[in-house]
This record gives structure tokens, C-alpha cells and sequence, in this order.
């Protein structure tokens, strides 16, 4: 449970408050390159952090990230020409580059100035892994983008993809953090009897109340939940919260799983969620797997297809899915009943969209409950409204100038009883290191 200034204070991120001054800190992932498709392709409208901004990728191929509106009188650039390394307003020709100076300002006399005064909110932007990284914070001396492992592999190992979730980042960062969900929203209608023995799953649905490790690190949180695997063994869990927002969660194994998992604040109502992932990581049967216990949504681009509805031009209109609220996420309560999918909902990470949507748009933690498997929830919370108050002291977070605390991976592992937890798996929660005796099923 949070008191309402404090649950106002974690979630809410628009220009001003405190959380969204902790979010400007950060590079953020703003839009995939594929999204901007070549130079002089259309703008598109994106939202980040409650700030309306049209992309667009110039004749160079630059990708620029602006204000919606023209700082003339402030007719929408998403209506604009993308001509000739340049956006130019269609309603009185002024022209911005992507650093946001005014290039061409052809109503106004050839001899004013005028246009050397002029600018337009312009980020900055890199483009990395088929990600523009976006940067909308104070420093004009640019924080280093984070050494995260699934973005920065050669071409044609990593994937990418985003879904938009219709409810605060909070509570769908929150959903990655929650491991105790796993044998009920996930794998509730798995019978032991039928789990493959010595699998991952098989561990996870024999004993549903696993323990926990939670400690507070450099870049975030850590958890690893534990279960008895063999009576000379514990089934561990690891996963991450980094800051500001990213997860990485203990499905497959520990040394070889690859990904991270952003969710970032369109506003204080909307997230887009990115999965970053080398696909050959991850384990191809069970939870670990690519998609779902049975069909439904896969966002690894391994098999089965995501049912996305088309984009549009709107500010929401991106990677929406075509099960959502307005048709119950088709929830199938026939396979419900029949007790064939614990929540009739097809697919994990549907079945996380729903949870967490079905919250409302900003859950009233006034209201909660919160047990001893809510640890690493609570500590992540914590975690962020001290950050957020301690850089209104002056303090940036350490993450922002160390990249390399982002270099680490996520996943299980069988370790035996009397191993410790941290020690044991120092090497294992490395990025960039290859385990050779290691595969990706498990
Ligand atoms: S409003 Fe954009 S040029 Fe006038
Ligand atoms: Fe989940």
C-alpha cells in the first residue's frame, strides 16, 4: 500500500513532476527505426513522457525528434514537408532541421534575422539496434546510452518489438517484477503430473510459493525466487529492475537468455512496452518459451504470429493489439472453465496486459494488500521515489554515467543447496559472456 501523495509522486511523469524529472535523466526508447523508413518518409506522431513530438527521418537518413507544434503560431509539424533535410510547416513555410534551427523562414523578409532566433524543441537522438534512443533531459553534454546486451549485437541476431499498454508504466513495469504470478496467471492450469520432471516448469508448479532474495543494487533491484528443485537443490530465479524503467525477467536460463524489457510512459495513462531479445536465447518449450502455454501472443518473433491491429497516424494508434479491453481480450471462458488455460486469456503476455489493465489507469495502491511475495514490488518502489527525490537534491542516479551496470542478463538456474545465491552466479549474470556448456532449453 502507498499513501495517494506517494503513489501521485511514483507514477505521475509529465514535464514538472518528480518522477518525469528522473525519467528526462535517462535515454528512453522513443521509436523503432523501421518505423521511420527512409529519408524524407513520413512523420509519425509519438508521445513520450506526456511531451507530443513528430519524428522524422531527413534526406541524410538523421533521424529528428520535435515539438508538435511550430513555435510560429503553432500549426501541428506532423502536417509538415519532409523536403530536403528539413520539416517544414505547412502552413507559413518556416523550416527546423533536426536540431531544431530554423533553416528556411520564407515569409519573412530575405534581410530579417528573425529566423536565427528561432528554434524548436529538438532532443537528441541515436539510433542503435532498431531503437531511436531519445534524450530529454537537461545535460548538453550526452549521458552514454546503457550497455544493454540485446541492443547491441551485430544485425540479424536480435529482435525488436513494442505493444501499447492502455495503463501507467508502474504497474506494467510491476508485472515483470512479480514472480508469484507465474504458477497462477501463466501456468495455473498446468498439472504436475503432466510437467516434463527436471524442467524449469515442472519446479515452478510443484511448489507455487517459492522464497525470495531481494536486494537493492547500482541500476535497480534484483530478486532471485527459490524452490526446492532435488532435495540437493534449489530451482533459482533471477531478474532485474534497472533504472528508469527496464526489467529483465528470470524466464529461461541464467547465461545464455538475452533480453531486456522496457516499458515507457507515453503518459501518466499509457505505456509502450519494447522487447529487445535474442531469439536464439530463449528456451523454445514452456514459460521460458517464445510465446504462450498454449498459441497466442509471441513477441520473440520466433513462431506463432502477434495479432497487432494495423498502425495509424494517431498518438496512440501505434502497436495496439487486437485483443484489448473493448472486447474483453477475447477471453475464452469455455478453455477457463474447462480449466484448459487458468484465465481463458491466450497467450502470457496478454494475460499480463490484462491484469494490469484491468487495474485502471493508474492503480489506487491506497488500496492494496501487499504480502511477503510483494518484496521486490515494495523495494522497487521504493527504489524509485528515492531516486526521483534525491536528484531533486542534486543527485543524479549512478546508472545514468556507469552504461556497463546495464551489462547483465537474467534467467534459472539449479544450483546446489549450500552454493550462494550472489557468489554462485557472478559469471552467469554477465552480458557479453559466452557459456559454452550452456543451452537455451531447460
Ligand atoms: S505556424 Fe508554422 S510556419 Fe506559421
Ligand atoms: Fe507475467
Amino acid at each position: 500500500m502507498l499513501s495517494a501523495s506517494d503513489n501521485e509522486l511514483l507514477t505521475k511523469v509529465g514535464p514538472g513532476t518528480i518522477m518525469g524529472d528522473l525519467m528526462r535523466q535517462f535515454w528512453i526508447p522513443g521509436i523503432q527505426s523501421s518505423e521511420l523508413a527512409g529519408p524524407d518518409s513520413d512523420p509519425v506522431r509519438i508521445r513520450l513522457l506526456g511531451e507530443d513530438l513528430i519524428a522524422f527521418r531527413d534526406t541524410n537518413g538523421d533521424v529528428g525528434i520535435i515539438d508538435n507544434f511550430c513555435p510560429h503560431r503553432r500549426a501541428s509539424m506532423f502536417f509538415g514537408r519532409n523536403e530536403e533535410c528539413g520539416l517544414r510547416c505547412v502552413y507559413h513555410g518556416w523550416k527546423f532541421d533536426v536540431n531544431g534551427d530554423c533553416v528556411d523562414m520564407p515569409s519573412e523578409p530575405a534581410e530579417s534575422n528573425f529566423k536565427d532566433k528561432v528554434k524548436i524543441t529538438a532532443y537528441a537522438a541515436k539510433e542503435r539496434g532498431g531503437v531511436v534512443w531519445v534524450y530529454m533531459g537537461p545535460r548538453s553534454k550526452l549521458p552514454p546510452l546503457p550497455e544493454l546486451e540485446a541492443n547491441m549485437l551485430p544485425e540479424g541476431e536480435w529482435a525488436v518489438s513494442s505493444i501499447m499498454r492502455t495503463c501507467n508504466f508502474v504497474q506494467a513495469l510491476e508485472g515483470d517484477i512479480d514472480t508469484s504470478h507465474l504458477g497462477f496467471l501463466h501456468l495455473g492450469s498446468v498439472d504436475p503430473a503432466g510437467a516434463v520432471p527436471g524442467s524449469y516448469d515442472y519446479y515452478t508448479v510443484n511448489i507455487r510459493s517459492p522464497r525470495y532474495k531481494v536486494i537493492d543494487t547500482d541500476y535497480g533491484t534484483t530478486y532471485a525466487a527459490y524452490r526446492e528443485a532435488e532435495p540437493d537443490t534449489y530451482y533459482w530465479r533471477f531478474a532485474h529492475f534497472l533504472m528508469p524503467f527496464w526489467a529483465m525477467i528470470p524466464t529461461g536460463v541464467l547465461g545464455v537468455q538475452v533480453l531486456a524489457r522496457a516499458w515507457v510512459p507515453i503518459d501518466d495513462t499509457h505505456t509502450m512496452f519494447w522487447n529487445m531479445v535474442v531469439p536464439t536465447t530463449r528456451s523454445n518449450g514452456g514459460q521460458g518459451g517464445a510465446g504462450a502455454p498454449r498459441g497466442g501472443v509471441n513477441i520473440d518473433g520466433k513462431k506463432g504470429a502477434t495479432d497487432y491491429l494495423p498502425n495509424g497516424t494517431g498518438w496512440f494508434d501505434r502497436w495496439n493489439l487486437a485483443q484489448n479491453a473493448e472486447n474483453d481480450y477475447k477471453i475464452d471462458r469455455k478453455a477457463q472453465y474447462d480449466n484448459e488455460n487458468y484465465t481463458g486469456i491466450d497467450g502470457i503476455y496478454l494475460q499480463d496486459q490484462v491484469v494490469t489493465e484491468s487495474m485502471g489507469a493508474i492503480s489506487e495502491r491506497t488500496k492494496e494488500h501487499l504480502g511477503t511475495s510483494d518484496t521486490m514490488v515494495i523495494k522497487t518502489r521504493q527504489r524509485l521515489m528515492t531516486a526521483a527525490k534525491e536528484l531533486q537534491e542534486g543527485m543524479a542516479p549512478a546508472a545514468v554515467d556507469q552504461p556497463e551496470l546495464y551489462a547483465i542478463r537474467s534467467g534459472g538456474v539449479i544450483l546446489p543447496k549450500e552454493t550462494d545465491w550472489l557468489e554462485g552466479t557472478e559469471e552467469l549474470r554477465k552480458a557479453f559472456v559466452k557459456h559454452p556448456g550452456l543451452t537455451a532449453n531447460k
